[in-house]
């Protein structure tokens, strides 16, 4: 959702069109009037008119429906359009209001996707970083990166529909996930974990780690585990990703696939490098930079934070204590956050805490990207 002050500006501007299409008419009203005299009259004299039609036995509606006519056959005779002395709107749909039938109106929706956009810090990159432009034949590891792409999927599909605290246990699925694909520095080992499955904890994974759970890139069969329920509509997630792998492996193309996915149903998503994350972070703290502070508080509260190439920033305590802080308010919020990097868990916790670790490891999927340089390969 957009904030109650961009939601008020958008409606600002909707203000204005209907002022600019209210001018605009009135001036081919008064355009019309100066060459045709009697359509003038006719509008003046439009419910008297209409009466006496009445009075002489015509119903309301047909009466008002001869003027009409009369008055476009004298406006076509002119020469002008017959609907010339109609408002114009941008939007015929809502008449500039940004709400049709009591609903949003797809223009107000248009409006408030490119402002989510705007905010995002990569619009111009979704334009080619996208599901739509995801090209399957770039991987090495095609089967193990089609799951990942599938979480994907998923997890932007499903965004925003999982309510708070309601997580279903998903029994991992048999036929799936038995793979483990290793990194050429052996970082990212794909492994089936039957905690992560069930939603806990993954801190039984051996340090270095990283787990892909079953039920994390299944083939997309709905199943709840023992108990005989029927499966929910929507596969549930932890709301937060660890994307982790080496470097050209596809994360950051991923993570702007989500952000587009996530934008396009109408959710504020901002993303930001980690260097500029930390350095915009930096600015609003120590300068008061006004526009730092409004990206800050946009930081705190929107719906899904991509923060890309975590590890990239010179690390230092700032940078530490405001990746804790960030990570454990959004976690408290329940808004989303998704992490690309080249760290595994152990260099998280070496580099940043244990703090910091713990709260990943409990609390995000953690999907790691196997396979080659696409970069090379491309
Ligand atoms: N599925 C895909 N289809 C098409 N192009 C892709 C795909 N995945 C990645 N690419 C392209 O491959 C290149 C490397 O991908 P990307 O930048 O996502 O890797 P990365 O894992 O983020 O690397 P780094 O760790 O260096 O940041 C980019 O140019 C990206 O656009
Ligand atoms: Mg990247």
């Amino acid at each position: 959702m957009i904030s109650s002050s961009d939601y008020n500006s958008i409606m600002r501007e909707y203000g204005e069109l209907q002022r600019i299409s209210r001018a605009e008419r009135d001036a081919r009203v008064e355009e019309v009037y100066a060459g045709i005299p009697r359509i003038r009259e006719l509008d003046e004299s439009r419910g008297s008119i209409a009466l006496q039609l009445v009075r002489r036995g015509g119903d309301p509606a047909e009466a008002y429906e001869k003027l009409r006519k009369e008055k476009e056959e004298l406006l076509e005779a002119a020469g002008f359009p017959a609907d010339y002395m109609e408002p114009r709107y941008v939007c015929a749909d809502c008449r500039d209001t940004g709400y049709a039938g009591g609903q949003k109106c797809h223009c107000l929706k248009a409006r408030e996707i490119k402002l989510l956009y705007a905010q995002s810090h990569i619009d111009k990159l979704l334009e080619s970083e996208n599901f739509a432009a995801l090209d399957p034949s770039v991987y090495s590891e095609p089967e193990h990166m089609a799951r990942v792409v599938r979480y994907c999927r998923e997890y932007a599909d499903d965004f925003g529909m999982d309510p708070a605290g309601d997580r279903e246990t998903l029994q991992q699925k048999a036929s799936v996930g038995k793979e483990s694909g290793g990194t050429e520095n052996g970082a990212c080992t794909a492994a089936v974990s039957q905690a992560a499955a069930e939603g806990k904890e993954t801190g039984g994974t051996a340090p270095g780690t990283v787990t892909l759970a079953a039920s994390q890139v299944s083939d997309g069969a709905q199943d709840n585990g023992g108990d005989k329920k029927p499966a929910a509509g929507v596969r549930r997630h932890r709301e937060n990703v660890l994307f982790t792998g080496n470097t050209g492996v596809g994360k950051t193309f991923l993570c702007n696939c989500i952000a587009k996915a996530v934008m396009e149903k109408n959710h504020s998503v901002i993303y930001l490098t980690a260097i500029e994350l930390f350095d915009a972070m930096a600015k609003a703290q120590i300068r008061g930079d006004a526009n730092m502070k409004n990206l800050y508080e946009k930081l705190m509260e929107c719906e899904l934070l991509v923060i890309d190439d975590l590890g990239s920033e010179l690390n230092n305590s700032l940078t530490n204590s405001n990746l804790f802080f960030l990570i454990n308010h959004r976690l408290q919020k329940r808004l989303a956050t998704i992490i690309s990097t080249n760290l595994n868990m152990e260099h998280i916790r070496d580099i940043y805490s244990e703090r910091i670790s713990s709260r990943v490891k409990s609390s995000y999927d953690i999907i790691p990207l196997i396979g080659k340089d696409i970069r090379l390969r491309k």
